[in-house]
């Protein structure tokens, strides 16, 4: 009887043992846990489809992107800033790492309150298609053939070209991509389908870590210092070691 209670409350310190170890084990754990379940979670938006790593915003958290490469969302449409300056993304193949996208400010007016040219952040981003650069320029005192900002006739007005200059007489101005395909910008119609039409860019941050990432059970993110990291089952894998638990357990999920 006396060795039966024994035996009963030993069991009920290591039991209570082993709970405790395991409240105490669980949290440091939790916060990697989260990074590698919630940025494995892609974006889909209208139809922009499966969209993960190095973009972040909605289900995706931010340690799981590039800290300048958030995705925003809104009725279904994307939209990314890229230098203060913001697109809406028209296609997007994660396969290829493009981006295809339009000025969202020239998309209805060639006028607008702030001049900022079309830049690549060029850690992030090249141009994927070719295109020829058209320039907007606003209070030009010579050039007689201007075109009315938002296509309605005795407005303001824009004088644009083909190039990166301006002429000399203008005050300000601003140079945007379009398509080669695109010859003629004679009337507004035909500049703002130019502008809406789009530029196709891939993205080339952490394209070849983030692979090895994966292969080795991973997934990809940007820690708290923006630097690049692989997030895996049992927390951060910085080296991209391979995580061999990951890996084994997933052929079980
Ligand atoms: C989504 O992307 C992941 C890789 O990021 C890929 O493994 C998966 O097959 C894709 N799913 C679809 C439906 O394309
Ligand atoms: C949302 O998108 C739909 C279809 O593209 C459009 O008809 C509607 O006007 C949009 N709503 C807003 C608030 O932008
Ligand atoms: C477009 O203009 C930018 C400067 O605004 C220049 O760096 C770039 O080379 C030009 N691209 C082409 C294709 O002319
Ligand atoms: C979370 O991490 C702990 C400790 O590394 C691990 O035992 C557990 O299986 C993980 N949970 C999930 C859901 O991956």
């Amino acid at each position: 009887m006396a060795s039966h209670t024994v035996h009963l409350s030993l069991f009920t310190v290591l039991h209570h043992s082993v709970i405790f170890l395991l409240l105490i084990q669980i949290p440091p754990c939790s916060s990697s846990n989260d990074s590698y379940s919630n940025c494995a979670n892609p974006i889909n938006c209208g139809k922009i489809r499966n969209m993960s790593f190095p973009f972040w915003g909605g289900n995706r958290p931010k340690e799981c992107g590039h800290p300048l490469m958030q995705l925003i969302c809104k009725n279904d449409t994307s939209y990314i800033t890229i230098k203060d300056v913001l697109y809406q993304v028209l296609e997007a193949n994660p396969d290829s790492h493009t981006l295809k996208i339009t000025r969202q400010d020239y998309w209805i007016d060639l006028c607008q309150p702030t001049h900022v040219s079309t830049t690549l952040d060029s850690q992030l981003y090249v141009y994927e298609s070719l295109y020829k650069n058209l320039t907007l320029s606003y209070d030009c005192a010579l050039f007689p053939t201007y075109i009315p900002c938002n296509g309605v006739l005795g407005g303001t007005s824009v004088y644009t070209q083909f190039g990166s200059l301006s002429p000399e007489s203008c005050k300000t101005s601003v140079v945007v991509p379009v398509p080669l395909s695109f010859m003629e910008i004679n009337s507004f119609i035909q500049v703002y389908h130019a502008i809406k039409e789009g530029f196709v860019v891939r993205w080339i941050i952490g394209v070849e870590e983030c692979d090895k990432c994966e292969k080795s059970g991973g997934v990809c993110g940007f820690d708290s210092s923006s630097q690049q990291t692989c997030y895996c089952r049992e927390g951060p894998c910085p080296n991209f070691s391979p995580d061999t638990q990951a890996s084994s357990d997933q052929m079980f999920m």
